[in-house]
């Protein structure tokens, strides 16, 4: 996801953070009532993560891509296994090491490849008057939500609006966004209604994405998305998984787009639909600048 210059772990970016952040070296953690480890397992309830304003990361690949974003943890704990496939104690002299059924107490998954991090809470706020909004009602499914966060960093979305659901900074969520959650500004909003309608007063068209058999007699049927101009200041709005978009969203909108397919089943899953709708202003803008190298940004 994020693009770290060497491509692979930097160790002296951790190694070069202020001294007091970091655990001191104190040789192997194998109790799980150690306070650090206790610390460590409260963040995998989201009220832990808010009373400490930390979110935990599992694995290699999030630890880069935390690095690659310039994003500083505050403790790395990985087991000796670890440490040896990943430079050994020279690379990482601050690291904590931990024995392995400790850090398996402290994953969340199966099969934990021997590292953890805590990381302050990413806040970055949303940029003033984005181009490009993704609008999420009430996703429930942790997967979905990062799939979505994934698929809607690769197609230029400058910020992520999320009224309740799953939490984002869960870290099924941040493992399914591959990253993604750590780089794309959010907003956590009650309700998004108030925020649709001020977008269209503003201008930008608000989008709400509904499913092709779903409207039988309605007067205006929805268009289908490819024949929207996307490059046009846009809020892509997405519905709840069961339930789709309520009608009080649906009347803040001022287009609705569909993706057509047979009427064997009834919609797609709510992440897969999001891939065409979200990567088409990407592929409009590449037609309409054919100059611009496909790695850049919008
Ligand atoms: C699983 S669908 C919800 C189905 C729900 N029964 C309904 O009537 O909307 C979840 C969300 O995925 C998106 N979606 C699913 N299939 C779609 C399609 N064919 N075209 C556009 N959006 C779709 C919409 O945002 C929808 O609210």
């Amino acid at each position: 996801m994020s693009q770290p210059q060497s491509g692979a772990i930097n160790p002296s970016d951790l190694a070069g953070g202020s001294a007091g952040s970091w655990a001191k070296e104190q040789g192997l953690i194998s109790s799980r009532r150690n306070p650090l480890v206790v610390l460590f397992r409260e963040l995998q309830r989201a009220e832990g993560r808010r009373e400490q304003g930390l979110l935990l990361l599992e694995g290699t690949h999030l630890l880069e891509e935390a690095i690659g974003l310039g994003l500083r943890p505050a403790q790395v704990l990985a087991t000796s296994g670890w440490l040896e496939r990943h430079g050994g104690r020279r690379a990482w002299p601050e690291l904590q090491l931990v024995s392995e059924p400790v850090l398996a107490a402290i994953a969340t998954t199966s099969h934990p490849d021997g590292v953890v991090l805590s990381l302050p809470w990413p806040d970055p706020a949303p940029p003033e008057g984005s181009d490009f909004v993704l609008a999420l009602d009430h996703l429930q499914d942790p997967g979905n939500l990062g799939t979505l966060m994934r698929t809607a960093l690769a197609a230029g979305v400058e910020a992520l609006w999320l009224a309740g659901g799953a939490d984002p900074w869960q870290p099924k969520v941040l493992r399914a966004s591959s990253g993604a959650a750590l780089a794309l500004p959010i907003l956590r909003l009650e309700s998004l209604a108030p925020r649709l309608e001020q977008a269209r007063l503003a201008g930008n068209q608000v989008v709400a994405t509904v499913v092709p058999h779903g409207e039988a007699g309605s007067a205006a049927p929805p268009q289908p998305y490819w024949q929207l101009d996307w490059t046009r200041p846009t809020v892509l709005l997405l519905g709840n998984e069961a339930a789709g978009l309520a009608p009080d969203l649906l009347a803040c909108c001022s287009h609705r787009v569909t993706i057509p397919h047979s009427s064997a089943v009834e919609s797609l899953n709510v992440a897969v639909a999001a891939a065409p709708l979200l990567l088409e202003r990407w592929r409009q803008q590449q037609e309409r600048m054919p100059g611009i190298p496909s790695s850049a940004p919008p």
